[in-house]
């Protein structure tokens, strides 16, 4: 297959890239720096914020992966907050006003979004037809879909993937949280009671490459495993797939003091179902957390 993928270096990308052998598929990685990944794989100059990808780079492609952004989990100071949304809005803006400029197009875009549209949702259980909720992080995610559906206009089959709290041994949340819990200091996040749409990376790539492959998929799959749970229950889980005590709650004025804005996604509540995926088809491999947690740690 003839992929161009962007966001290639990142946490999700990296493994995706797995799924996609380069000496059985032609790969364009667009990115800002060359990476260096393999020889075989091509790599084409793109800082999406800025301008339109070179239209060479899109030539032949079949299907373009968008995965490019700013991250998130970081302290939101103006300078970020512009730069999460530009990298994303802009980004895809541009990418899509290049491959309408073309005259052989791509036949699919699947760009990435976040389940951070839906908000702070309680025990609301979101499938794809919930409606998005306001809010910075809700604003970009509603903004970055919009751009990534004007590619229909130009005859692209567009999926959208909102994206949960992606799992794995090598980056995302675990990264993060893996360590604090190895130093026994890890703990529920203030009343543990909201939930939290976990996704393992395995999975999310497989999903990924299932709505690049699959042509009767279309418009939004939630990226999320099916059971999700509350924050007091993956404490629990990861505490124990860590073989680990998890006794230090961490209140929610102190990391918001430590987080500022930011803080509000780690309090924030998603009952997230993958409804979209599971209609279509999709076969999770890990659909529990505690035997994802194992594999990862394994
Ligand atoms: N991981 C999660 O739990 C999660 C959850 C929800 C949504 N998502 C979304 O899924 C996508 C991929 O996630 P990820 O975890 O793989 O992200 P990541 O590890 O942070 O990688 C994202 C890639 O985006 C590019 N990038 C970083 N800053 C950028 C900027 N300012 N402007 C343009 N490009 C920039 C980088 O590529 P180059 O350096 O090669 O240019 C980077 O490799 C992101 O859009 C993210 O918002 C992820």
């Amino acid at each position: 297959m003839f992929l161009t993928i962007s966001g290639a270096t990142g946490f999700i990308g990296r493994r995706l890239l797995q799924l996609y052998p380069p000496d059985q598929n032609s790969l364009v990685v667009l990115a800002r720096k060359n990476p260096c990944l393999n020889p075989l794989i091509h790599y084409g100059h793109w800082d999406p914020a800025v301008a339109e990808p070179s239209r060479e780079l899109l030539h032949r492609s079949e299907a373009v992966i968008h995965l490019a952004g700013e991250p998130v989990s970081q302290r939101w100071t103006p300078a970020v907050k512009t730069a999460i949304r530009d990298s994303r809005v802009l980004g895809t803006r541009n990418l899509v006003s290049a491959i309408g400029k073309m005259r052989h197009r791509p036949k699919t875009l699947v760009c990435a979004s976040a389940v951070g549209i839906y908000g702070n949702r309680g025990d609301e259980v979101l499938a794809e037809s919930a409606k998005p909720a306001k809010g910075f992080l809700p604003d970009v995610c509603a903004d970055w879909e919009a751009e990534a559906d004007k590619a229909r206009e130009h005859g692209l089959r567009v999926v959208k993937i909102r994206i949960g709290i992606v799992l794995g041994a090598d980056g995302g949340a675990l990264e993060a949280m893996a360590p604090l819990f190895r130093w026994g200091v890890g703990g529920v996040l203030g009343s543990g009671k909201q939930w939290m749409s976990w996704i393992h990376v395995d999975d999310l790539a497989r999903m990924i490459q299932f709505a690049v492959e699959n042509e009767k998929v279309s418009g939004v799959l939630n990226g999320v495993a099916p059971n999700p749970v509350t924050n007091t229950e993956f404490t629990r889980q990861l505490a124990g797939a860590l073989h680990r005590p998890a006794f230090l709650p961490a209140p929610e004025f102190g990391v918001k003091l430590l987080y500022g804005e930011m803080a509000q996604i780690l309090f924030a509540s998603q009952r997230v179902k993958p409804a979209a995926a599971e209609a279509a088809g999709f076969v999770f491999r890990y659909p529990q957390l505690r035997p994802a947690l194992d594999a990862i740690f394994a």
